[in-house]
């Protein structure tokens, strides 16, 4: 059966960003600088940070391709202390049993060079948590559930730019991924259809902030990139 094309409307491409080629290298050579001088920081300073920076981070987020358009994405901005301190508890809770054995000695293995622990002193002493919750799907006006479409890539995007959004404004973050995090569901009280995917710290470096030597190693281009030329 055809479809119908009742709901199709095209409009002219609105705000190309028009280079040249010599901008065009220009622009993705400095963008490629920046990018190398993010780094997951595991430190944070008392250094408070305005809401408004952290709304536009996560408007530039949203502007983020999606399956279907769909935006299946909700981001929840903490700076209260009291719930702060609760997912500081619930999630130390879950690392200890990871650190303890639950996450496998293959998996704790891995994280050695990192140096992580079960201590999560960040998610109190950061300014700001941003959890994001990944939406499975949503209730149309019927009370109809709608099925939502490649939600864990396109909510990779969306905290990818988030990430690099807040980079560019000169914060840190650092990505927690307790696991499990279903308290997260609980705590920032959100429905059914939403499921955490991770906790941001967010916020500047403390002065004696360091980096494991092990994040610094990146992949060589010739190794992420293959080119298949004409
Ligand atoms: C999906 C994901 C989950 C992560 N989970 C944690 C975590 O739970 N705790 C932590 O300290 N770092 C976590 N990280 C941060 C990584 O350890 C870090 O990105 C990696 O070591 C590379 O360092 P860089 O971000 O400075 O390049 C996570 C990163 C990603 C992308």
């Amino acid at each position: 059966m055809a479809k119908s094309k009742e709901n199709y409307l095209p409009i002219p491409l609105p705000d190309r960003l028009d280079l040249s080629d010599e901008e065009a290298l220009q622009a993705a050579v400095s963008f490629s600088q920046l990018m190398a001088k993010r780094h997951t920081v595991r430190h944070f300073s008392d250094r408070t940070v305005d809401l408004s920076v952290i709304k536009s981070c996560v408007r530039a987020a949203g502007f983020s391709p999606s399956g279907a358009n769909q935006q299946p994405w909700h981001f929840v901005a903490i700076s209260n202390s009291k719930i702060k301190q609760r997912i500081r508890q619930a999630a130390e809770v879950e690392e200890q049993n990871f650190y303890a054995g639950k996450g496998g000695d293959e998996w704790i293995n891995a994280l050695e060079p990192i140096g992580t622990d079960a201590t999560k002193e960040h998610l109190e002493k950061a300014p700001w948590l941003i959890v994001i919750f990944a939406e499975r799907y949503s209730v149309d006006d019927d009370g109809e559930k709608v099925k939502h479409y490649y939600v864990t890539e396109s909510v990779g995007i969306a905290v990818g730019v988030l990430i690099t959004a807040l980079h560019q404004s000169g914060l840190v973050s650092l990505t927690h991924t307790p696991n499990p995090m279903r308290f997260l569901s609980e705590i920032c009280d959100r429905p059914e259809s939403n499921r955490a995917v991770m906790i941001l710290a967010v916020g500047h470096p403390s002065k004696d902030a360091t980096v494991p030597a092990a994040a610094k190693k990146k992949k060589p281009l010739k190794e992420i990139l293959t080119i298949l030329l004409d």
